[in-house]
């Protein structure tokens, strides 16, 4: 592909270059995957008002997202498995936005360690926790976390069992995936992903396979993993880890106003307006369509970001118009990565914030911090008289 224009061209070089359980696996969402496509649709249905007689010479992008400096208002999202699209994945996602100057959020299911990613990036970075039923390794990951010195824990709430994402089953994901003779002739197909793969540091849970038995045993790990999410997780576990976390703590994951007044309630920083992209609830309505009556709740009282259907600059907007503070991006970002690497990475942040740039000219808006309720409002039936 000679020029890279849109975030959907990173998407189709993602594809080529990875076998495809791991492509399924990164797109997919749960189920029949209504929720997926409600936060694309919902997104896309939004209108941007134009504002064609201001000048808009001047423009500010930059924010702070739980208190770090944010050069656009969008944050790298915390996303598994990074490591198996590109060799030291998490690492070279990490340095692409420690270098482009927007906050990461490494996963607790990746495969860099929270200290590899440490020692990559010389910068705080977020951490993503989900609790597991095994106290011990909770208590652990937030030590080594702070020792690591993470700016915040983003704490996902909204993990009680896993949601069924069908391909991933069929296709035999895990860490390795299943070794079936589709995905073995996939592999071997996908010359420059096996060869890339085969000299990475890690290749396996790198924040879990010290911390128990079953993580010295490639395969194993997978299984442990899911056995480990914890149906008793509530406001009472919000609260224990408050106690234990001494810096920002960000929930991930709340879709209803209740959820956001619990998050003021046992002292969060911050809240992430998500459903988990599609992958959690299936059925569950888009981020974007609940986003209104939680900033609605709370936003005055605590900081609202969001994620969901984010793929170009004007969809941040969008989030802003309707009262986020500031995004955060997974699948975008994701796809940048399995297409090139910390390039790809730093490739997706540019567009997001060119797209951007031009979506504030258009619009006539000079300041991410300045985003009118006006500015966004649903596409008006054809024939309406305004
Ligand atoms: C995720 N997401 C996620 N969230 C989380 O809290 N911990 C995790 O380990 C993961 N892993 C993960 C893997 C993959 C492949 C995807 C696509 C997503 C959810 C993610 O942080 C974010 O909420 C959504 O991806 C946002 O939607 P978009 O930007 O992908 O549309």
């Amino acid at each position: 592909m000679s020029k890279i224009a849109s975030i959907f061209d990173l998407e189709t070089l993602a594809r080529e270059r990875l076998p495809s359980v791991l492509f399924d696996y990164i797109h997919g969402g749960s189920e029949q995957q209504l929720t997926l496509q409600r936060n694309l649709d919902d997104m896309r249905a939004l209108a941007l008002r134009q504002h064609s007689l201001r000048n808009v010479a001047r423009r500010d992008t930059a924010t702070t997202m739980a208190g770090d400096p944010a050069r656009i208002p969008l944050a790298v999202g915390p996303t598994g498995l990074a490591g198996l699209m590109w060799p030291n994945g998490e690492c070279e996602a990490a340095r692409a936005a420690a270098d482009y100057g927007v906050p990461y959020c490494l996963s607790t299911c990746s495969i860099n360690s929270i200290e590899d990613v440490a020692e990559a990036t010389g910068k705080p970075f977020w951490f993503q926790l989900y609790l597991m039923k095994a106290q011990r390794v909770n208590e652990s990951l937030i030590r080594r976390a702070d020792k690591a010195n993470c700016s915040a824990l983003v704490l996902t709430i909204d993990l009680h069992t896993q949601g069924k994402r069908w391909a991933d089953e069929k296709e035999g994901l895990g860490v390795p995936p299943r070794l079936t003779p589709r995905n073995v002739l996939e592999m071997l197909t996908h010359p420059r992903w096996l060869a890339g793969m085969a000299g990475s540091k890690r290749h396996n849970f790198g924040n879990l396979e010290h911390e128990i038995e079953a993580g010295k045993s490639v395969g194993s790990l997978s299984k442990w993993i899911e056995e480990q999410f914890d149906p008793t997780f509530d406001l009472d576990t919000v609260r224990w880890v408050r106690k234990e976390w001494p810096r920002k703590l960000i929930l991930k994951g709340v879709m209803h106003p209740d959820d956001a007044r619990s998050a003021l309630e046992v002292g969060a920083d911050a809240i992430i307006v998500s459903n988990h992209g599609g992958r959690q609830l299936d059925s569950a309505p888009s981020s974007i369509s609940v986003l209104p009556q939680i900033v609605e709740a709370v936003g005055s009282r605590i900081e609202v970001l969001f994620d969901g259907g984010i793929r170009t600059g004007g969809d941040i907007v969008k989030a802003l118009g309707l009262g986020a503070h500031a995004c955060l991006s997974g699948r975008a970002c994701l796809y940048g990565l399995a297409a090139k690497g910390r390039d790809g990475v730093h490739c997706a942040l540019e567009l997001f914030e060119q797209e951007l740039q031009d979506c504030m000219m258009l619009a006539g808006l000079s300041s991410v911090s300045e985003v009118p309720p006006g500015v966004v409002t649903a596409q008006p039936p054809l024939g309406a008289r305004r």
